[in-house]
């Protein structure tokens, strides 16, 4: 079933919700949208001090909780509270997960569903309830689903972190066309790069991922942030897309 189409420009968004805002990229996103004058509501499981000294020195535009992603309850009340605090949540930015660093033959059958529910069941859960409350009120937004490389190309020991990520893509489809214009919904899927989740790669898988990229360095968060700004605040038609970005390794 799709909506009828609405030709209106979808505004930029001003209140946006980062999962997974505590550290790595996500933490990049928050600081990045923060400094614009963007407000920005974040949580992750644990809020670090870069976290915590961020929102301290923008207070009036952030809010920040300890909150599990698969928690559809904390969720729900952490929404309630930011959108309280900053006003409706208009933009929202699925970047919380966890990685994977086993074969699958070795892969744990209860690692498999955390993955499955931490990168795949909550961020669908998140996004329908940011959408389901931009709909009520008749208004418009953006989305944008941080997924991975990994969900176009293979890559040992990451088998069910990729599933997850190519399912995000294809939810990230599905659901432009579903929404009819009323929300930009885009995915960003980077190359590696240096990150706490990362950290599992040697010396030697750096080296060729390295090797690998037309542009000689391995992504970093620094170059992922605008493109996820730009998806979030620019007016354009990108909507339905994945935008790689990682120096063309995988071309
Ligand atoms: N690093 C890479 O090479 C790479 C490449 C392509 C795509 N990505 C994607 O980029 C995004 C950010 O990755 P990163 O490298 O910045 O990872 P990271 O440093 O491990 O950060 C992950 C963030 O997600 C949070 N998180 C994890 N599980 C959570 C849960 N159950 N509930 C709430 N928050 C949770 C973490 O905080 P807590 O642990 O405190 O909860 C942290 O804030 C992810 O979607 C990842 O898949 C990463």
């Amino acid at each position: 079933m799709s909506e009828h189409a609405d030709p209106q420009p979808v505004p930029p968004a001003s209140v946006v919700l980062v999962s997974g805002g505590s550290r790595g990229l996500g933490l990049a996103i928050v600081t990045d949208l923060v400094e614009r004058g963007v407000r920005v509501a974040a949580f992750a499981r644990t809020v670090t001090p870069e976290l915590a000294k961020l929102a301290a020195e923008h207070s009036d535009r952030t809010h920040v909780d300890a909150v599990d992603v698969t928690d559809h309850a904390a969720t729900s009340a952490f929404l309630r509270a930011a959108e309280q605090r900053l006003g409706p949540v208009d933009g929202l930015v699925n970047n919380a997960a966890v990685g994977q660093d086993s074969l699958h033959a070795h892969t744990a059958a209860e690692d498999i569903g955390r993955i499955v529910e931490t990168n795949l069941t909550a961020p669908l859960r998140l996004t329908r309830l940011v959408v389901r409350r931009l709909l009520a009120r008749g208004r418009r937004g953006r989305i944008v689903n941080v997924t991975s490389i990994c969900a176009q190309r293979g890559f040992p020991g990451l088998v069910a972190y990729s599933a997850t990520k190519g399912g995000m893509d294809a939810a990230t489809r599905s659901l432009a066309r579903e929404l009819g214009g009323r929300m930009l919904v885009n995915a960003v899927a980077p190359g590696f790069f240096a990150s706490e989740m990362s950290a599992v790669l040697g010396p030697t898988q750096l080296d060729q991922i390295v090797r690998r990229t037309p542009t000689g360095h391995l992504t970093e968060p620094a170059e992922v942030v605008p493109v996820v700004r730009m998806l979030l605040r620019e007016q354009t038609n990108i909507n339905g897309q994945v935008i790689v970005v990682d120096g063309a390794a995988s071309v």
